[in-house]
């Protein structure tokens, strides 16, 4: 078949391998790496990949050849958890943090997730929709080409309507596209404090009918935490989300150890997220149970944490992971995947290999989305991240800087030495 266009001699592509299933264990070390390699497109998806030359019967008159020498390819990368559309931003909360005050403590005096509650109720759409559409371009131009992006600062149905909508709204107009997560369960809203329970059924009876019916979001997510939900409301919250056809992540682990991951284990959660105080008992539930374990290590970086979510004992007990940026105003305000992939690296000794599965065909399967992207697979859309990189240890190694050169998105080329086309 003819190609209608070849990117040819990359320094390297990186290609994952997708057996039909995340990759687990040690087939986190594999992948096929084609030096001097080739990427055939026609119609948006990936017609052809080798090494060298073309072949003659994938070239035609009008097919457009570029040429990659000294860059490196690797499908375009995978955010599969953040809080994308939010009102305000919560610098001000920063000397407090600074000063040594704790996240979970600014949570119980009003500000945290809470104070950005109060700035995206107030917030219109447009600011919102422009908003998240910024925050969607830096991490389009650092080589995010799918993001998953969860409501939950609204915690009235007014406002996480609002941020869905402005996520379905996005999905159509920016080149990136969105996997939405409804995460009212959240944090508890100040009208039902001390009254967690009747917040959960206000959400089951009310919001998750509401967002199913309007076909508003895929996912249903919970925070799973010391003085936020329990295990048992994260069971009783997310086993009604899934009779009603929903898919699950949670929030567990993150700061304190509470059983989230129990739950995940117990309802076959697609993912769990955070994980940075993970039990080796946490591990073996997930593990048998075949959870994906979705690390986010920029979001300790920013908590100023010591412990890194355990993601070597992870893959050494037989888990999948994923890395992204948790991208929010809180715990983790940056949209720079490659940041998040640096630290999968220098602080949890990840392999540059482990980390772009994690980032690519992982990420895929956490976000419901393996059958399109993810891989480089003949036939997935031709979602492309190009770095300026002589080879794929080079853009974990290089760290702190944006390395992507261009980023073609269904076979188009979106982004150009830092310019959105
Ligand atoms: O994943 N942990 C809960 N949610 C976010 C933080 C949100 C916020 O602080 O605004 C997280 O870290
Ligand atoms: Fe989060």
């Amino acid at each position: 078949m003819i190609a209608d266009m070849i990117l040819t001699h990359f320094n390297q592509i990186f290609c994952p391998n997708d057996p039909g299933h995340p990759l687990r264990g040690p087939e986190m070390k594999t992948a096929e790496i084609i030096s001097d390699g080739y990427i055939a497109i026609k119609d948006g998806l990936v017609l052809a990949v080798g090494s060298g030359e073309p072949d003659a019967s994938l070239i035609g008159p009008h097919t457009v050849m570029h040429s990659y020498e000294g860059k490196i390819a690797t499908p375009g990368l995978i955010d599969c958890h953040t809080h994308l559309v939010y009102g305000g931003s919560r610098e001000h909360e920063f000397a407090k943090k600074l000063a040594g005050v704790s996240y979970l403590d600014i949570l119980a005096q009003g500000g945290g997730i809470l104070s950005t509650v109060k700035a995206t109720r107030e917030a219109t759409f447009d600011t919102l929709y422009q908003k998240s559409k910024k925050l969607l371009d830096y991490m389009l131009l650092h080589g995010a080409t799918t993001v998953e992006a969860k409501s939950g600062y609204g915690l009235n149905w007014e406002t996480e309507k609002r941020q869905l909508d402005v996520v379905a709204a996005l999905d159509k107009d920016h080149p990136i596209d969105l996997v939405s997560t409804f995460m009212a369960a959240h944090a508890i809203p100040e009208e039902y404090k001390g009254n967690s329970q009747d917040y959960l059924d206000h959400i089951v009876e009310e919001m998750l009918p509401a967002v199913k019916e309007g076909n508003l979001a895929e996912f249903c997510d919970i925070f799973c935490e010391k003085n936020v939900f329990t295990a048992e409301e994260a069971h009783y919250l997310l086993s009604k989300a899934k009779a009603m056809g929903f898919k699950l992540r949670i929030h567990a682990d993150e700061i304190a150890s509470i059983g989230g991951v129990d739950v995940a284990a117990e309802l076959g959660a697609t993912s769990a997220e955070h994980l940075m105080m993970a039990t080796d008992e946490g591990i073996a539930k997930m593990s048998e149970a075949k959870v994906i374990g979705n690390l986010l290590p920029a979001t300790t970086f920013s908590l100023m944490e010591d412990t890194y979510a355990p993601a070597r004992k992870m893959i050494e007990k037989g888990m999948a992971i994923t890395l992204s940026t948790d991208s929010n105003p809180g715990s983790c305000p940056t949209a720079n995947m490659q940041f998040a992939m640096q630290l999968g690296c220098f602080m949890m000794g990840l392999t540059p290999i482990e980390v772009l599965n994690a980032v690519t065909i992982n990420a895929a399967y956490s976000v419901n989305r393996q059958e399109r992207v993810g891989s480089l697979t003949i036939g997935k859309e031709a979602d492309i991240a190009i770095f300026d990189a002589p080879n794929i240890d080079y853009p974990l190694y290089f760290f702190a800087t944006n390395l992507i050169h261009q980023v073609y998105k269904k076979g188009k080329l979106i982004v150009d030495q830092g310019r959105i086309l």
